[in-house]
């Protein structure tokens, strides 16, 4: 049968293995998708690393544009990266007609809903499972697994980087920048690593996962975003001694109000299963009405791992793209025209249990002080210690655990209790989420 042809943008790691792969599982990719899937043109700026991987098996130019625009081309993969030149060429191949395979979050996760338009427009399909969870199928599953369900919350360990960065803080008690240059070494970090650490990479994979989760459009510019740059290696500790573990969090949940979209460090409790996801390793759960919770995990990264979600998106592609554009599955598991406008909160609303840290002087009446704001703000305590004074000072750790309340309460809460004499410094204020029914 006619084999599919593939051009392939970029063959760094995930191009690399995509290729590697493809040739590898050639007989029982084309028994799985009715023909074969061939790539018959790469393009890179480096052609002598182009050359090396392909082993001369495929026409190499330095043009990618020309590759967007060959007409024998009909399926394009995007492995670039970033917003400029990628988003180009990916809009060209689409007005070409041809049908897109990325693993570029940012790009979808910022320009997501003029892309998926433009497809829809064209009538060709968009395959991006390697952009969020790498390897893990996890669109696939929230797409057309859990059609059947309400979706109620997602909640990811999305990037490998700061799992791998937290899981060594906390395993070896290493400071996080002797941790971040380990993961740099390792090649776990994107080539600037502020997006990973800061959780902008986490944020763009939420975004998608927020759209496909709960119908609405793509709004990348809307979620909270807080990375781990500042977690304090002593807040592992305390976490850890009070059965929790901190991980960064990517959370997507459906409110009365809204939606919650937001990244940050979040204490787990250590019991859950999606606490002990150590290292690079990601993980997704999903909380839906008529399956409850189901757990996704796997490799969030790495050549093969993500080649393994490209190569399922042209297999899908391969299968599909002779059914009428109707009868395919839509981009962001809604119809075009059931999307629905759900506003995104501001975290001001948000609701979450909190741990505080904050350095009391070590006296009478200060918990009274401390305990008396947060009644004021109606915030419940669920926990409170004390730790030791260390020989010679003066001054204690005080840990506060509250049960559920609104951000802007806690926000309220803390400006009262820092102005407090006997509290020095800030409070340190982490969210704190069950993630159980
Ligand atoms: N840099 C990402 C991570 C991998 O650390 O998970 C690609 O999304």
């Amino acid at each position: 049968m006619k084999p599919i042809n593939v051009g392939l943008l970029g063959i760094g790691t995930v191009g690399g293995g995509t290729f590697t792969v493809l040739q590898r599982n050639c007989d029982e990719i084309t028994r799985r998708a009715g023909r074969p899937i061939r790539i018959t043109v790469v393009a890179d700026k480096n052609l002598e690393l182009a050359k090396q991987v392909t082993g001369g098996a495929c026409r190499l130019t330095d043009d990618a544009f020309s590759v967007v625009n060959d007409p024998e081309v009909d399926v394009v993969i995007e492995l670039i990266g970033g917003y400029g030149v990628a988003k180009q060429l990916v809009m060209q191949a689409i007005a070409n007609g041809k049908h897109v395979v990325t693993a570029n979050k940012a790009l979808l996760a910022t320009n997501g809903n003029e892309i998926f338009q433009a497809a829809q427009d064209k009538g060709v399909m968009i395959g991006f499972e390697a952009a969020v969870a790498g390897g893990i199928p996890i669109i696939k599953a929230v797409r057309e697994g859990l059609t059947a369900n309400r979706i109620e919350w997602v909640a990811g360990i999305i990037n490998g980087t700061t799992n791998f960065i937290l899981s060594e803080m906390r395993d070896k008690g290493l400071p996080f920048d002797t941790v971040l240059k380990e993961a740099q070494r390792l090649g776990y970090a994107e080539a600037d690593p502020t997006f990973d650490i800061e959780g902008v990479d986490a944020a763009h994979k939420i975004t998608l996962l927020a759209s496909l989760a709960f119908g609405i459009p793509v709004q990348f510019e809307k979620a909270y975003i807080e990375g781990i740059s500042k977690l304090d290696a002593v807040d592992i500790k305390y976490a850890e001694q009070l059965g929790y573990r901190i991980k960064l969090l990517g959370i997507a949940r459906r409110t009365p109000e809204g939606i919650e979209l937001r990244v940050h460090p979040t204490l787990i409790p250590a019991k859950r299963l999606i606490a002990n996801v150590e290292g690079a390793m990601n993980a997704v759960l999903v909380q839906a009405d008529a399956v409850g919770a189901t757990l996704y995990y796997g490799k969030g990264a790495g050549a093969e791992p993500t080649a393994s979600a490209v190569i399922a998106d042209l297999v899908d592609i391969t299968r599909m793209h002779t059914a009428d554009p109707e009868n395919r599955v839509p981009h962001l598991a809604f119809q075009p025209d059931a999307m629905i406008e759900l506003p995104i909160l501001s975290m001001d609303d948000v609701i979450s249990s909190y741990y505080l840290r904050l350095r009391v002087a070590d006296k009478t009446g200060v918990l009274a002080d401390i305990t008396r704001i947060l009644a004021d703000e109606q915030i419940s305590i669920d926990a409170v210690i004390q730790k030791e004074p260390s020989d010679g000072e003066i001054q204690a750790d005080l840990i506060l655990l509250t049960h559920q309340t609104r951000e802007k309460c806690i926000n309220a809460a803390i400006v009262k209790i820092e102005a407090l004499g006997v509290v020095a410094g800030h409070v340190t204020k982490l969210r704190m989420e069950e993630l159980g029914k």
